[in-house]
């Protein structure tokens, strides 16, 4: 088995095949007070990238012909032009993604959002009991949250939009043995997507947080397989981002792989094909991988992605990748292994 043509050459060069997606970070201002989130945390002034500079490097991505631009926080519905910028992408035929907490948006701005052409749009909910949701986040945010979801639906449905939703669960501690219930409360309300992600340290470590072995082999063998019949009776797709897996995945791709040491046999694609411009213009390749490959107020973008040390970064995202953030690697299902049995013959 090989890469097809096409994207053989610039995987044996280490170059850049094509820009998919790109993540850009608006601010890091939030809202809220996540238990397993840095950003509030941080001591960093709070920043709001501003307009005209984000414009400019929205051009050159267009420039680039880049597929997708995912606006990222913090909590980018505080950014006062998130909806003029959904808009220009839109009209260059750039898809949009926002990831959003969903809870203090106004009707209007969901609106306004959505109908700037918005392409999916993703909201974390991190369970469908409201004590737990408001623990984990830190304030009374569930029903906020799960308004926006029903608003956002109804919007999407009765202007007939192209708009996805997908829902963003973390799994921890707290939730994993009652997510099927959670799946059965997000079908109730009309959700068709959901990614369960795994739990991953940030600049402290989650710990307390984090499924021990049993609990992963609970969530596995009693919890997983009821979601799955729920999700078909449904028709919901359900991503499943986690590095645990005591299922072999063989039905997904029939290459005998494991999630478990999923890269010690494929690539990641990630730096083939994306990068994450943050705040301050840094460019790192992903959100779990903190090194900075250059700056977009000092180089141009494709300067950048074809430099050497984003190549030598692609160097090292061949199997065996050894990175020890890459476990709990976000891109491993819905992108990777995607990408990676469209790629090969
Ligand atoms: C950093 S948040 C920013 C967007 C927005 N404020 C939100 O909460 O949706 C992006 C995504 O990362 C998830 N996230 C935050 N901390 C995480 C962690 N320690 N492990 C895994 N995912 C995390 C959030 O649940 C959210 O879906
Ligand atoms: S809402 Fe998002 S950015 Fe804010 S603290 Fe929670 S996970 Fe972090």
């Amino acid at each position: 088995m090989s890469f097809n043509k096409s994207f053989l050459k610039s995987y044996e060069n280490n170059e850049l095949h094509n820009l998919d997606k790109v993540s850009i970070k608006l601010t890091n201002d939030c809202n809220l007070r996540c238990e397993k989130c840095d950003v509030w945390r941080s001591k960093d002034d709070i920043i709001y990238w501003k307009y005209e500079d984000i414009i400019k490097v929205i051009n050159e991505l267009c420039f680039l012909k880049v597929k997708r631009i995912i606006f990222t926080g913090g909590e980018v519905t505080m950014h006062p032009h998130i909806a003029q910028l959904i808009l220009f992408c839109n009209n260059l035929k750039i898809k949009t993604t926002i990831i959003t907490n969903g809870y203090n948006i106004s009707e209007q701005l969901i609106e306004n959002i959505l109908l700037s052409g918005l392409r999916q749009m993703i909201v974390s909910l991190d369970s469908h009991i409201d004590q737990i949701h408001n623990k984990m986040v830190g304030k009374k945010a569930f029903n906020r949250t799960v308004n926006t979801i029903v608003r956002a639906l109804d919007i999407i449905q009765s202007n007939d939009l192209k708009t996805k939703l997908l829902i963003n669960c973390v799994v921890f501690k707290n939730n994993f043995s009652h997510l099927d219930d959670y799946v059965l409360f997000l079908a109730k309300i009309g959700v068709k997507e959901i990614r369960f992600l795994e739990l991953h340290d940030v600049d402290f470590s989650m710990d307390k947080l984090r499924l021990n072995r049993s609990d992963e082999y609970f969530f596995d063998t009693i919890v997983r397989p009821k979601i799955d019949k729920i999700a078909k009776v449904n028709n919901i797709t359900i991503w499943y981002n986690l590095s645990f897996d005591f299922n072999p995945i063989n039905h997904l791709t029939g290459l005998n792989l494991n999630l478990n040491n999923l890269y010690k046999h494929i690539p990641c694609l990630v730096p083939w094909h994306n990068i994450k411009i943050n705040l301050n213009g840094e460019v790192q390749p992903c959100c779990l991988i903190k090194t900075k490959i250059g700056n977009v107020n000092k180089s141009s973008i494709i300067d950048i992605i074809n430099n050497s040390s984003y190549k030598q970064f692609r160097k090292y995202s061949k199997p065996p990748i050894n990175r020890r953030q890459c476990k709990n690697c976000t891109y491993k299902i819905d992108y990777n292994l995607e990408k990676y049995i469209e790629l090969i013959d």
